[in-house]
């Protein structure tokens, strides 16, 4: 069975790198348009480069998902450049190098929530209107699985996580009649920039995060390439509310 999509138009924020990336180029494989997002502008247009050069089509919209000016301008960009918006992968995000929760700062705390909390709720804010007057759509947000348990050392990224996932299952219940699906993908470690920020300083610390996943290894990003896409596509109508943890047996245990 192969996946089907009745919509045509896919927008990711966080686009310039690692799962963003892997995720337009997937979406552009399935013959969709792209909205490339990011603040990276030098990534993002790489990434559309690489639809391009695979002959999809993309357009790299730049935009901080913490500022609603600039979030509201990627959404009419979108609009101007393709007409419509069917899936949305609200996905930018990051992580600091944090310590115990009580040696957290404040600066740290704003930083982590502003990027991975409210910018999940503004592009949702500006991603919902342009979906109801379209009959639907779809919206998966990026959690961790980090959303779905304790994170020792990542307090603040698991609070911001949690978060995710309550937005996501709270749009989904508002907005279900509407047509309007809205999931979270909750990644387990995945080979990516920001894992190898957080792992590459010392060798130990790699082979720890692959003995954290039963299938003892860490993830690939077309492995959450796929799960968006599953959860974007005309198959999955009856999934929403739902946080997908693609974790190679990480939370099973
Ligand atoms: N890599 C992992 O192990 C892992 C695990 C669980 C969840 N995640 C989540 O997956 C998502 C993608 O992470 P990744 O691993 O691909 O990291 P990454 O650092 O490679 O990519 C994140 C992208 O988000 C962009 N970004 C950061 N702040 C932004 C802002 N304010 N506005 C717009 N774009 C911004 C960055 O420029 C970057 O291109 C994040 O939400 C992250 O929390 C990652």
């Amino acid at each position: 069975m192969s996946l089907t999509f009745s919509g045509q138009v896919a927008l990711v924020t966080g686009g310039a790198a690692g799962i963003g990336r892997a995720t337009a180029l997937a979406f552009a494989n399935e013959g969709l348009k792209v909205v490339v997002s990011d603040v990276d502008a030098n990534g993002g247009q790489g990434t559309v480069e690489l639809i391009r050069g695979a002959g999809g089509e993309a357009t790299f919209v730049p935009c901080d998902v913490t500022q609603e000016a600039q979030v509201k301008a990627l959404m009419e960009a979108t609009l101007d450049a393709y007409g419509r918006l069917d899936y949305a992968f609200n996905n930018a995000g990051i992580e600091i190098e944090q310590g115990k929760l009580a040696d957290g700062n404040e600066a740290e705390f704003d930083a982590i929530i502003g990027v991975n909390v409210k910018g999940v709720w503004l592009c949702m804010k500006h991603q919902i209107p342009l979906l109801l007057a379209q009959g639907g759509g779809a919206i998966v947000n990026t959690a961790s699985v980090a959303g779905l348990g304790a994170a020792p050392k990542m307090s603040i990224y698991a609070a911001s996580k949690h978060a995710v996932i309550g937005l996501t299952k709270s749009a989904a219940v508002e907005y279900a009649k509407k047509k309007i699906r809205v999931n979270a993908v909750c990644p387990a470690v995945i080979d990516t920039d920001m894992f190898r920020r957080a792992y590459e300083s010392d060798p130990k610390k790699g082979e720890f995060a692959a003995a954290m996943h039963p299938v003892g290894r860490i993830g690939k990003v077309e492995e959450i390439a796929t799960a968006v896409l599953y959860l974007c596509c005309d198959n999955a109508a009856f999934t929403t509310g739902h946080a997908l943890a693609v974790d190679g047996g990480a939370t099973a245990i």
